[in-house]
C-alpha cells in the first residue's frame, strides 16, 4: 500500500536525505535541503505493484525512416544552436538568468514557426496573456497564429495539449507547473522533475517539440531543474554578459547535433536581432595597432569566430602581483606565463598582469594560448602586432606550439574578414593569406620583436 513519507530533497542536484541537513554531502550546497512530502510504496515493491511486466521488443540499428526530417525554425541563429533545425519528438530545455530573454526569445520563435505553417502552443506560467499579447505587439509579431495560453496545471496542459495536437509546445517555465499528484510544493525537485517527465513523454509519444523553459541561479546552474538536465535531449543556456547587449545562445547538449554550438542576438528595442557575423562583436572597433592586443581565429561550435584578446602588463610594486583574467581560464594563464618564462626567459614576476577577452566573450578552446601568449608578449614589449593578422595554436609545457583542429576553417574565416596573415602551428597551409608558422614559443616573441622592427 502506498503511504506518505517526508523526505529531504537538495533542490539544487535532487540527493534525498531522510533528516535535514545544513550542507548536501552530494554536490557541497549549504542550505539547499528542502522538506518534501511524496508517496511511496513499502521498499521493493515496485515489482509486485506492477506485476511481471511484458517482453519489450528488440530491433537492429540499421533500418530508418521512421524519423521525420527536421524542421527550421525561420530563425538561423536559433537553428543553428538547436544542431541545423526541430527534431520531431524532442524535448530542449532553455536556461537563462531571469530577464536576459528567453520569454522574448521563444515568442519570436513561435511566431516564425506559426507564420510558417507549424501550429504551436505557447503556455505561460509565469505571465498572463494579456502581457504576453503587449510583448507581441511591441514585436510586431500579433498576427502570427500562434495558441497561447496562461496556466501552471500540469493535468489541465497535458489535457489540452492531448486533444490541440500542436507541432511545438513551448512552456514558460517549468518551476512554475504543478502536479496535483504530488504533495510537493512547485517549484521543488519532485514537481519540477515529475511534470517535466509528463511532458517529455507527451513529447516522444506525440511527436511534438517540447521547449521547457528554466531559471538558472547565481552560479550558473538551472535551479532545481538540473535534474531535467539528463531527461531532456537539448540544453541550451541564454547568456549575456552584463552592460551588453548581445546574447548567446550557447548548447551545452545535444543528442542530435553538435554541443558548443551557438547562436548569437542583439536585444534591441525590438526585440532580439540575430547576428549572423558575430565576429563584428568580439572585434573592438577602429582597430588601430596597440600593444597588447592580438586576434584570436576560434571556432565556436561549429562556427569560427574572430576574437580579440587583450594584455596588459604593466610593472607591479606588490610582492605578490596581480593576476586578473577576463574571459579566460586564471589556471591556463599562470601556465602560460610559466612558459614564456621556462622556454623564452620573459620573466612576468615583477609585472601585474591583466588579461581580457573582447566583447564579453568566454574561450575554452586550448587554440588560443598562442593568441593569448602573442597578446602577452606584445604588451611586455610593448610592440603593438599587426592589427590586420590573426593567430591561433595550442602551446605545450614544452613550448612547443601544437596543430589544432580545422586550421582551414579558422584561415578561411581570417581571410573573408580581410585579415593579410596568420601566426599559425607549423604545417598548416593557408591560401590568400600570408602565413607564418610557429613551431615553438619563441618563434611568437621572434615574430613580435620581427613585426616591431617593420613598423
Ligand atoms: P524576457 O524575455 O521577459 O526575459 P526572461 O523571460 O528571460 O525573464 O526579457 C525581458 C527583458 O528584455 C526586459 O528587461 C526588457 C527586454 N526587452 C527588450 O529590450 N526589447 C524587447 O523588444 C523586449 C520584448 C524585451
Ligand atoms: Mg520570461
Amino acid at each position: 500500500m502506498a503511504r506518505v513519507s517526508d523526505t529531504y530533497v537538495c533542490q539544487s542536484c535532487g540527493a534525498v536525505y531522510s533528516k535535514w541537513v545544513g550542507r548536501c554531502d552530494a554536490c557541497g550546497e549549504w542550505n539547499s535541503i528542502a522538506l518534501e512530502t511524496s508517496e511511496s510504496g513499502p521498499p521493493g515493491s515496485l515489482s509486485t505493484r506492477t506485476g511481471k511486466g511484458k517482453a519489450i521488443e528488440f530491433t537492429t540499428l540499421k533500418g530508418g525512416g521512421e524519423f521525420e526530417p527536421r524542421f527550421l525554425t525561420g530563425n538561423a541563429e536559433f537553428d543553428r544552436a538547436c544542431g541545423g533545425g526541430l527534431v520531431p519528438g524532442s524535448a530542449l530545455l532553455i536556461g537563462g538568468d531571469p530577464g536576459v530573454g528567453k520569454s522574448t526569445l521563444l515568442l519570436q520563435v513561435a511566431a516564425g514557426l506559426a507564420l510558417g505553417g507549424q501550429s504551436v502552443a505557447y503556455i505561460s506560467g509565469e505571465e498572463a496573456t494579456a502581457q504576453i499579447r503587449l510583448r507581441a505587439q511591441r514585436l510586431g509579431l500579433s498576427d502570427a497564429p500562434v495558441h497561447l495560453a496562461s496556466g501552471t496545471a500540469l493535468r489541465d496542459i497535458l489535457a489540452t495539449l492531448k486533444t490541440e495536437r500542436p507541432d511545438v509546445v513551448i512552456i514558460d517555465s517549468i518551476q512554475t507547473l504543478w502536479s496535483d499528484a504530488l504533495p510537493a510544493a512547485p517549484g521543488t525537485v519532485t514537481q519540477v522533475r515529475a511534470c517535466a517527465q509528463e511532458l517529455i513523454r507527451f513529447a516522444k509519444s506525440s511527436g511534438a517539440v517540447m521547449f521547457l523553459v528554466g531559471h538558472v541561479t547565481k552560479d550558473g546552474q538551472i535551479a532545481g531543474p538540473r535534474v531535467v538536465e539528463h531527461m531532456v535531449d537539448t540544453v541550451l543556456y541564454f547568456e549575456s554578459e552584463q552592460g551588453r547587449d548581445f546574447r548567446l545562445l550557447r548548447a551545452v547538449k545535444n543528442r542530435f547535433g553538435a554541443a558548443y554550438e551557438i547562436g548569437v542576438f542583439e536585444m534591441t528595442g525590438a526585440g532580439l536581432r540575430e547576428v549572423s557575423n558575430p565576429s563584428e562583436l568580439f572585434l573592438s572597433e577602429g582597430r588601430e595597432p596597440v600593444s597588447g592586443a592580438a586576434v584570436f581565429a576560434g571556432i565556436e561550435g561549429t562556427r569560427p569566430v574572430l576574437i580579440e584578446i587583450q594584455a596588459l602588463v604593466s610593472a607591479s610594486s606588490l610582492a605578490a602581483p596581480r593576476r586578473s583574467v577576463v574571459g579566460w581560464d586564471a589556471a591556463r594563464l599562470s601556465m602560460l606565463l610559466a612558459v614564456l618564462d621556462a622556454r623564452c626567459g620573459l620573466d612576468f614576476s615583477r609585472h601585474d598582469v591583466f588579461l581580457n577577452v573582447a566583447g564579453g566573450m568566454r574561450i575554452y578552446e586550448p587554440a588560443a594560448d598562442l593568441a593569448a601568449a602573442a597578446a602577452l608578449c606584445s604588451s611586455l614589449f610593448d610592440i603593438p602586432l599587426p592589427s590586420d593578422w590573426v593567430v591561433f595554436g595550442e602551446v605545450a609545457l614544452s613550448g612547443a606550439v601544437r596543430p589544432v583542429n580545422q586550421t582551414d576553417t579558422r584561415i578561411k574565416e581570417a581571410a573573408k574578414l580581410g585579415f593579410s596573415g596568420a601566426l599559425a602551428p607549423a604545417g598548416a597551409d593557408a591560401s590568400g593569406i600570408m602565413l607564418e608558422p610557429a613551431a615553438v614559443l619563441a618563434d611568437l616573441v621572434a615574430w613580435t620583436k620581427k613585426t616591431g622592427a617593420l613598423g
